[in-house]
């Protein structure tokens, strides 16, 4: 496993990998392969773009032709597919992307890591495959309920994976990765919105009552368990990655504030998420037995991810002053 396809890599979680890659290990090429959709930014792939280890190619993962031409050009012996759309109030307006990208897209790779014999294939899911869970903690064996659209087509994701593994023999395996937080995201996931709206002294739209738990997990501690899973993993295996910490939105928000130096009086209870998970909470026992542990809890977390949104205003001003996000934005808030 030397010359990596990162699909997705100009996203957040996937341009992070990335960079922990190159950093990690001299050996390694990263071929980035991405759509460049709305949430793939290519200045997320700026510390690394003069390094000779990596190339970026544009191109769809539902393009075979693509593909196997990006496989071809670059020697690919490992496939880490992080391409999907990924936010779930999106695919609450707009479903069919998802399905076409998390599902069929899935099965192209899948089709091109059969074809051209690869060592590995590896699959970035995440925790709400196994839906809301209101008591005790998801193990890998649990089944999966998914019920927001994006979850279900993540969830169609994984069965095909392990589908090839069963049916072909393909080396598979599969990560599911709680909430991440930290450099990158997309203004539009839960913290990152949070904290640049409050450094603008704009309101933080909490959806219901903000007692929903998530399992905040910085990027970095998740692109290391993915790593690991890829050195140490079994193949036809999923492997749970979170730190096991449960936080409420209202808790997370008012850290938040507190970090900035904000007032509580920009918490602004808005109308609820339709058929919003109230409790995503894993077991990652199963990951910690490879020999890996999270480096961030959920204080430290948030206190580094803060501060990287503080000094790189530039980074996230861009974004949020684009017609696009503006766009996204009036949809989605203004009918809370
Ligand atoms: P993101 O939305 O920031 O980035 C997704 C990337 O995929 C973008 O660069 C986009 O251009 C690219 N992409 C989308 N459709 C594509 C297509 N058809 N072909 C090629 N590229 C395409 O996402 P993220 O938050 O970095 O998530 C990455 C992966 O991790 C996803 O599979 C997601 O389901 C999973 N995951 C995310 C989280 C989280 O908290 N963000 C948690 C667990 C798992
Ligand atoms: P999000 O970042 O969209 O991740 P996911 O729903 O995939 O876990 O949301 C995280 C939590 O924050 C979730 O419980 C919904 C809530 N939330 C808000 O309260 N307000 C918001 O504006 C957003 C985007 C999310």
């Amino acid at each position: 496993m030397k010359n990596l396809l990162v699909t997705g890599g100009a996203g957040f979680i996937g341009a992070n990998f990335t960079q922990f890659m190159l950093n990690t290990y001299s050996d390694v090429t990263v071929t980035v392969f991405d759509k460049l959709t709305y949430a793939g930014n290519l200045e997320n792939l700026a510390s690394v773009s003069d390094d000779l280890r990596y190339q970026f190619y544009q191109g769809d993962i539902c393009d075979a032709e693509a593909v196997d031409k990006a496989m071809r050009q670059f020697n690919i012996d490992a496939i880490v597919n992080f391409a999907a759309e990924t936010h779930v109030d999106r695919s609450l307006m707009e479903p069919g992307s998802f399905i076409q990208t998390d599902v069929y897209g899935t099965f192209v790779l899948l089709e091109a890591a059969k074809n051209f014999g690869v060592e590995r294939y590896h699959q970035i899911s995440t925790d709400e495959v196994y839906g809301e869970v209101m008591t005790g903690r998801s193990t890998e064996n649990d089944n999966l309920e998914p019920r927001s659209p994006y979850s279900a087509s993540k969830a169609g994701g994984d069965l095909l994976c392990l589908s090839y593994f069963t049916s072909f023999d393909l080396p598979v395996t599969i990560t599911r990765g709680s909430n991440n937080i930290g450099p990158y995201q997309y203004p539009e996931k839960v913290v990152p919105l949070f904290v640049t709206n409050a450094i603008d002294n704009k309101a933080l739209p909490i959806y219901g009552d903000g007692s929903q738990m998530r399992d905040y997990q910085h990027v970095q501690d998740h692109c290391a368990g993915i790593d690991m899973v890829l050195r140490k993993g079994q193949v036809g295996e999923i492997y749970n990655l979170g730190t096991g910490e449960e936080t409420t939105n209202l808790t997370m928000a008012q850290s938040i504030l507190a970090l900035l130096g904000k007032p509580e009086s920009l918490l602004q209870p808005v109308t609820d998420r339709p058929g919003h998970d109230r409790r995503y909470a894993i077991d990652v026992s199963k990951a910690g037995a490879l020999e890996w542990e999270n480096r961030y809890d959920f204080a430290a977390a948030i206190d580094a991810t803060v501060k990287w949104y503080v000094d790189n205003e530039d980074w996230w001003r861009k974004i949020k002053s684009g017609a696009a996000y503006k766009e996204y934005y009036a949809k989605n808030y203004s009918r809370r």
